[in-house]
Formats: structure tokens, C-alpha cells, sequence
């Protein structure tokens, strides 16, 4: 690879699982109201794989790699590496990337789990363009996939109404081509907040544990530094961003980002009323609706910024 090296977003796919749970539903189980949860959070409704129903993680994430596979007009011999991150994997091991790779039939690609809760998308993409940039590989796909339903306590009123499940995927390939792809990447972390939002692997209670107000304090500050410090490392300024795509958390952290970096409503993505928070699945299920809008126009500026527990917050700007 010659120093100029870059890498591309070819494609993206997506995939949900088709059981749709409202507001409304909730509020059969819960002492909660669709108006409290629109006014706080912005969400809706969320997909979510039901009790009875056998769709795991890799499955999401396999269906969403084949339709950006599909999309980008390559074939599963042309991949040379898949990168999952999930906070939800079906297994320890083997990886989640690993079965999506027995699923696609891509024996010529390393595969391998991020984990960055929330995070994840970001981080799998950093880590993706960091190995195109240095040579290692060409063409990675990059999945984020989730199935949180399965971690709430559906008794906890605070947790359970926030997250829903899915997958994304992107095709990122390596360019030549000047002025375009992915120019600059940050990822930050603070381990020493690791208790504001958590999810034990062990033990009875394995449930999602969350301090909602810390988060939300965290998150907009987190994730506002993380899109100042990536443009500035390309030397771009926030008013040139042509799209905003934020990890869907919800509507409130992204309209409170929105006022302190002055970066207006209308060119911040938002889709959480029709998903939820689908972790490392939401960015590119924000960037699959941005695509199929026409909104990720040629020469495009468009930030990606997320937060998660850890917390582990990053961003990517890229060139379309
Ligand atoms: N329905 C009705 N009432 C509720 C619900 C609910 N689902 N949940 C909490 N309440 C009640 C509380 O019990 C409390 O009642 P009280 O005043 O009688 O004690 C009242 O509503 C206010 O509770 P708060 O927790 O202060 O509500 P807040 O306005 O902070 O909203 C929320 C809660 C939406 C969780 C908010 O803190 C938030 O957005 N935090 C960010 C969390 C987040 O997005 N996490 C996602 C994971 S991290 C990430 O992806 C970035």
C-alpha cells in the first residue's frame, strides 16, 4: 500500500427482526406511558427477537454483511476480513464475526469480535481502517449486531424501554482516490465509569444495569469532545459537517449535542423512534436510512460519533 492509501464505505445493509414492540405494549407489562418514553427519549417502537422465536445475534449480523455484500457488488470470496462488534454475542467463543463468516462463506477472511458496548460500530470501523491503512488487508466488512432485548430486566422500567435489537454492516474497502473515505478516527475511553452502565457476565442477575442521568451527562460531553478532537485532527471545523450520524441512545442527548456544537437538527440522522437503541447496530442502521433518503451525497462530510459503557466513546469523519 503507498502512503495515500485510504479506506471506502462501499455499502451498508441492514437487518431487524420483523416482531415490532410499541409503546403501547409496553405499557401493558410496565408502569410506563408512550408519552413518557416519546417526551424523554424520542423512541417509538423497537424490534425485538420474541421469546419463542431462534434468531440469534450472528444470524442479524449475517443477513445485514450479505445485503451490503450484495450492494457493493462483490462476492464473499472478495472479503479479506470481518470485524463484529456486539455487546450481545451468541457465545464466548467462537466469535460472532467467526459464525457470520461460516454463514457467508468467506474462507479467505480473518474474523474476530470488538467489543465497545454502544461504541462498537465506531470502534470495529477505526480498527478496520487502521489494517487497510497499514496494509494488512483490502476489503473488510464491518458489522454491528445486537440482540439487547435479551440483557433487560423487563421488570425495570429505566432500562427495558431504551434498547431494542438489529444489525448493521458496511463494506470497507481500500481507495486511492484522493479527497474521499475515512481521514481521521478517535476513540477514547474512561474505565474509571465503568460502573454508570454495565452488563455482569455471570451470575443470576445477569441483567443491564444503567444510572440513566450520569449517562446522559457523560454521553453528551463524551461524544460532543469526540467530534471536536476527530475533525481537528484533520484540521476541519464543526461547521463544515454535512451529516451527523450519533449512536441512537436517544433523542434528548442528541438534541442536547446538537445545541452545544451548534450543529442544527436538521443534519443529524436520527431514527430511534422507528429502532430504539440498537447498540453497535445503530449507526449504520442511521447510515443505511441517510443512503436510501439520497442524503450521503457525493463529497459528503459525515461524522459518526458514539458512546457506550466502558464508557469507550469515538468518532470517525469520513468523505463520501
Ligand atoms: N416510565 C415512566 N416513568 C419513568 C420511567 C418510565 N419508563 N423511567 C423512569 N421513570 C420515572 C422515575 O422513576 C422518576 O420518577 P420520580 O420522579 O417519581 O422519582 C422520573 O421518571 C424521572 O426519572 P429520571 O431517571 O430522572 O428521568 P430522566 O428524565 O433522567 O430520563 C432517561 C430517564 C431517559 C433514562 C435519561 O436519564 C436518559 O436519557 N439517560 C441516558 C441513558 C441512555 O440513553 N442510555 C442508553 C445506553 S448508553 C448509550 O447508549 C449512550
Amino acid at each position: 500500500m503507498t502512503p495515500s492509501t485510504r479506506s471506502k464505505i462501499l455499502s451498508v445493509g441492514c437487518a431487524v427482526p420483523p416482531k415490532i414492540l410499541t409503546n403501547k405494549d409496553l405499557e401493558k407489562i410496565l408502569d410506563t406511558s408512550d408519552e413518557w418514553i416519546v417526551k424523554r427519549t424520542g423512541i417509538k417502537q423497537r424490534h425485538i427477537v420474541g421469546k419463542d422465536e431462534t434468531i440469534h445475534t450472528y444470524d442479524l449480523g449475517a443477513q445485514a454483511a450479505k445485503e451490503a455484500l450484495v450492494k457493493a457488488g462483490l462476492t464473499k470470496d472478495d472479503i479479506d476480513g470481518i470485524i463484529c462488534a456486539t455487546f450481545t454475542p451468541d457465545y464466548f467463543f467462537p466469535s460472532t464475526a467467526c459464525k457470520i463468516q461460516a454463514a457467508l462463506g468467506c474462507m479467505n477472511a480473518f474474523a474476530f469480535d470488538v467489543s465497545a458496548a454502544c461504541s462498537g460500530f465506531v470502534y470495529a470501523l477505526s480498527v478496520a481502517h487502521a489494517m487497510i491503512v497499514a496494509g494488512s488487508c483490502k476489503t473488510v466488512l464491518v458489522v454491528g449486531a445486537e440482540i439487547a432485548s435479551k440483557t433487560l430486566d423487563w421488570t425495570d422500567r429505566s432500562t427495558s424501554i431504551l434498547f431494542g435489537d438489529g444489525a448493521g454492516a458496511v463494506v470497507l474497502q481500500a481507495t486511492q482516490e484522493q479527497g474521499k473515505g475515512i481521514f481521521s478516527t478517535y476513540l477514547k475511553s474512561d474505565g474509571s465509569l465503568g460502573d454508570i452502565l454495565y452488563l455482569p457476565a455471570w451470575g443470576e442477575k445477569r441483567f443491564m444495569k444503567m444510572n440513566g442521568n450520569e449517562v446522559y451527562k457523560h454521553a453528551v460531553r463524551m461524544m460532543g469532545e469526540a467530534i471536536r478532537i476527530c475533525l481537528s485532527r484533520a484540521g476541519l471545523e464543526i461547521e463544515q459537517i454535512d451529516l451527523l450520524i450519533p449512536h441512537q441512545a436517544n433523542m434528548r442527548i442528541i438534541q442536547a449535542i446538537s445545541a452545544h456544537l451548534k450543529v442544527p437538527m436538521d443534519k443529524i440522522i436520527c431514527n430511534m423512534d422507528r429502532f430504539s437503541n440498537t447498540g453497535s447496530a445503530s449507526i449504520p442502521l442511521a447510515l443505511q436510512d441517510a443512503w436510501s433518503a439520497g442524503r450521503i451525497k457525493d463529497g459528503a462530510l459525515v461524522v459518526f460519533v458514539a458512546l457506550g459503557g466502558g464508557l469507550a466513546t469515538g468518532s470517525v469523519a469520513v468523505r463520501f
